[in-house]
């Protein structure tokens, strides 16, 4: 529910070939579909909803050919708050995730809590649920579980990105990431893929902790569940 999937729109897949590649990767991993987020931030040209749409769906179509089974890729955008965005999106010109009540937020890493705070507010006004992209980044969070269960109580929900969970022992965020999911403070687990490389499909080192370290109910939501109840849709 958080991944750069679209060619050519932003600092995600460069090529139709390569967002092919990343999904033969992803779905090698137990993926078994995506919801698009391109950026919507003004560091981006900005590519209009119907665009986003129909890249979807032709890339779904492609995707399902190449692995010969059903594999849906919905409209999302990764909106990065600014107030002109905010306008945008309560006049229903920006795309939530997959056409639901839920919406993909991102705010500079240094941002304010402050600002954190007002902007969740503002877009649980306007009758969404906001979901804070890659909880991890914001510098006003890390190790402060307060301001976190302040956004959780004004009705945030967060994702975190699977590769914040494979550093090793040594890697203070990695563990700081870690003690947040053990403290179920994480809703969504998402590879927020940009390539093949650096920021490629979710790793099998993340699903193995999340598989085994945690009640399995959680771990399931968190890897899969949550996103289907986004969607509406029944596990398998
Ligand atoms: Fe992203």
């Amino acid at each position: 529910m958080h991944c750069h999937i679209l060619p050519g729109l932003d600092d995600g897949s460069e090529t139709e070939e390569m967002s092919l590649a990343m999904i033969a990767q992803a779905y090698k991993r137990g993926v078994r579909g995506l919801i698009a987020t391109p950026h919507a931030s003004p560091l981006f040209q900005s590519t209009s909803t119907e665009t986003i749409r129909r890249m979807c769906r032709v890339l779904g179509q492609k995707a399902s050919g190449m692995l010969n089974t059903e594999f849906p890729i919905y409209p999302g955008q990764e909106i990065f708050a600014t107030s002109e965005n905010l306008e945008l999106l309560e006049q229903g010109k920006l795309l939530t995730l997959a056409d639901s009540r839920y919406v993909l937020l991102e705010l500079q890493p240094s941002a304010a809590f402050m600002d954190l705070f007002r902007v969740m507010r503002t877009v649980r006004n306007f009758g969404c649920i906001p979901v804070l992209a890659h909880v991890e980044r914001y510098r006003v969070l890390y190790h402060n579980m307060e301001h976190l269960e302040e956004l959780e109580y004004a009705g945030t929900l967060f994702q975190m990105n699977s590769h914040s969970l494979e550093g090793g022992l040594l890697d203070e965020k990695a563990h700081w990431c870690r003690e947040l999911i053990k403290k179920q403070k994480i809703q969504f687990i998402s590879s927020d893929m940009h390539n093949l490389q650096d920021r490629g499909p979710i790793g099998e080192r993340a699903v193995n902790w999340i598989t085994q370290k945690l009640p399995a109910g959680y771990g399931r939501a968190l890897l899969a569940g949550n996103a289907r109840d986004l969607l509406n849709i029944e596990a398998k």
